[in-house]
């Protein structure tokens, strides 16, 4: 895995906008996979930024959500079709009809994620899926236990990740139990995935996914096995790596075309 330590993460995040940029720049039609959360707020900022400058399109891009709620209306203000949509897609040019995420009111939830592994593979794979990492090392809703071969499925959430996303509806008990989430196989068959960590909270979670044994007790070290995985964080999420200098000096030692920078 490749480790990017930034002081802040407004640093951090402008690295993952050149990677996403280099990316969509490159290739036509580039597919992106995104990730909710705050993690990658200052990310999105950082790419409807380039795009109001005019320096970036994202109208080749085919992209993919990492998951949704179940049972929720797309309009509701907590679902993710709606986050995607006001801190993103309202902002940039991604045409509609290339814009996907898992269908959480689908009547028929295995075929719907069926459908949505289709999907993936007739847009040809996800060239770069964005990742934040939850503090219980859940990567998307893949809690821990989850199979680390598993695909797009329901889950059900555990009481730590409800109380994390309780901020977004105020309330735990208005937080579905159920979602539905790419699985880490899924995940994994990305050409590269891109994890960002910010803050203290997730220091533990950052050293068992990098250092930690691969377990599904920590869903994120599956990544240890990527061939093209980049951890990109701020000091606080780095703080408890074992490795931390050698993982700076790595850094620090590479050439500037390596860096991102
Ligand atoms: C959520 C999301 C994940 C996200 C994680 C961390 O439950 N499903 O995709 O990475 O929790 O959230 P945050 O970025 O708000 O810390």
């Amino acid at each position: 895995m490749e480790i990017i330590i930034k002081e802040t993460r407004k640093q951090a995040s402008e690295i993952a906008a050149n990677i996403v940029a280099d990316l969509v720049k490159r290739k036509k039609p580039a597919v992106l996979g995104f990730a909710t959360g705050a993690t990658p707020l200052a990310l999105y900022q950082e790419l409807i930024r380039r795009h109001g400058q005019g320096a970036l399109s994202f109208k080749d891009t085919v992209t993919f959500n990492l998951d949704e709620y179940v049972a929720l209306d797309p309009s509701h203000p907590s679902s993710y079709h709606r986050f995607m949509e006001d801190n993103l897609f309202q902002h940039v040019d991604v045409p509609q009809a290339a814009i996907h995420l898992p269908d959480g009111r689908a009547e028929n939830i295995p075929a719907a994620c069926e459908a949505y592994e289709k999907a993936i593979k007739d847009a040809g794979g996800i060239d770069l899926q964005i990742l934040g990492i939850g503090g219980d090392g859940h990567l998307a809703f893949n809690e821990p236990g989850s199979s680390l071969s598993s695909r797009t499925r329901i889950k059900t959430l555990t009481k730590e990740t409800r109380t994390a996303n309780s901020r977004y509806f105020g309330d735990i008990d208005q937080v579905p139990k159920h979602v539905i989430t790419m699985g880490l196989g899924t995940i994994m068959e990305a050409k590269a995935c891109l994890v960002l960590a910010f803050g203290a909270g997730k220091a533990e979670a950052v050293r068992d996914m990098i250092e930690g044994p691969v377990s599904s007790s920590c869903p994120a070290s599956i990544l240890q096995f990527h061939a093209h995985a980049i951890a990109l964080m701020d000091q606080e999420a780095a703080a408890r790596l074992r490795r931390l200098d050698y993982y700076l000096e790595v850094y620090h030692g590479k050439p500037a075309w390596q860096r991102w920078e």
